[in-house]
């Protein structure tokens, strides 16, 4: 089988490594990768070798968590999949791997595109943004950062209720923006952002912020546009890899006298399933596997389709061409797949 594997920052290599399918175990599943995405923030961070996130590996290391295969041989006691079946995992870029039953896995429905179900679990991310911050429909909602998880954010707003704003750092990702479904979109250096937002809003202002980008200027923007007694909340990794702030994050003006609510995206799922978060399994309600599900479904059902977002394919022969083109922060690349037939 073959493998990515990221020996140090900017030094990514396809490696060969042997896999015995021949003797599985009662509980393991054997499955064969046909496409996986690139999660662009998260693995440019880790190609590049920004600081460290707690709990990711150290180097060498693998890369990538979103893959979609199909399942060719399963252990005698698995129940959850048979051979055939298509699945999402969050296993790493390599073109075949045995899994067991206990791990992130979610079968895709009949009807859902291999190009749109690979994204099944960075959308479940999206959908968390507005789970965790208690999003009523109706809400006016802005979502600064349009790259993967932001434009997922941006897709499942108005199929979730919400007045949509998309609030980026290019003409292009506005652009992406509208196509996926945002109501208005605005640049976050726009002069006039708040007389924009209150117009659009009607004068009732900004709900919910859902911030995805990590720069500093980004947390500021969504502080200062988020309505009195809003929230934000904040799937990024504020400040990873960016220089010093130059301001105080929780001043009283920004902060304490607007009464604003953070939401950090991570943890469990929210005061009304207080259990559901961090794990991956079915266990829980809304834990990462159930998320992923009801995406596929909103897939199969409504007009949700990540896949238009897709940029470029490539061989997985040609992946550390992908991961230096996201290094150098190409705008015009945002939904990035490896295919993994030789
Ligand atoms: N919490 C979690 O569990 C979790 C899991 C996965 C990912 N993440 C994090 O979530 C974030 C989003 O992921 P992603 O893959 O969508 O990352 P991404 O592609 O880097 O998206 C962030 C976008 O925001 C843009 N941006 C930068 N500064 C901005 C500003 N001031 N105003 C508006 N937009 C701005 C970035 O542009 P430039 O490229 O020009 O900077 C980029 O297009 C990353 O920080 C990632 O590490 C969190």
């Amino acid at each position: 089988m073959k493998i990515a594997n990221l020996r140090g920052p900017r030094d990514l290599h396809i490696e060969e490594r042997p896999l015995d399918t021949s003797n599985l175990k009662p509980d393991e599943i054997w499955i064969r990768t046909r496409v996986s995405a690139l999660k662009i923030g998260t693995d440019r961070g880790n190609y590049e070798g920004a600081e460290h996130v707690p709990g990711a590996p150290v180097y060498p290391r693998w890369v990538g968590d979103s893959n979609l295969g199909i399942v060719m041989g399963v252990g005698s006691a698995v129940r959850r999949v048979q051979v055939g079946d298509r699945v999402v995992t969050r296993q790493p870029h390599q073109s075949e791997y045995i899994t067991n039953e206990a791990a992130s896995m979610v079968k895709v429905p009949e009807g859902v595109d291999d190009e749109d179900a690979v994204w099944a679990h960075l959308y479940a991310l999206s959908s968390f943004c507005y789970r965790k911050a208690h999003f009523e429909p109706g809400e006016n909602v802005a979502v600064v950062g349009l790259g993967t998880l932001g434009l997922g954010a941006v897709a499942l707003g108005p199929l979730f209720g919400a007045h949509l704003i998309a609030i980026g750092n290019s003409p292009t990702r506005l652009e992406m923006a509208q196509r996926m479904g945002a109501h208005e979109g605005f640049l976050y250096n726009d002069p006039d952002l708040k007389a924009k937002l209150d117009d659009v809003t009607g004068g009732s202002g900004i709900d919910l912020v859902i911030l995805t980008a990590n720069p500093w200027p980004a947390y500021r923007t969504a502080l200062e546009i988020v309505r009195l007694h809003g929230r934000v909340s904040i799937v990024s990794l504020l400040g990873r890899g960016e220089t010093d702030l130059d301001f105080n994050p929780l001043s009283m003006s920004l902060f304490y006298t607007r009464g604003i609510s953070l939401h950090a995206v991570s943890g469990p799922t929210g005061y009304l399933y207080p259990d559901g978060g961090g794990g991956s399994t079915m266990e829980n309600r809304f834990s990462n596997d159930r998320a992923a599900e009801h995406m596929l479904f909103l897939m199969k059902t409504t007009s949700l389709e990540p896949k238009k977002l897709i940029t470029h394919r490539f061989h997985y022969s040609r992946m550390v061409e992908a991961y230096e083109m996201i290094y150098h922060r190409e705008k015009n690349m945002l939904g990035v797949l490896f295919t993994w037939e030789d």
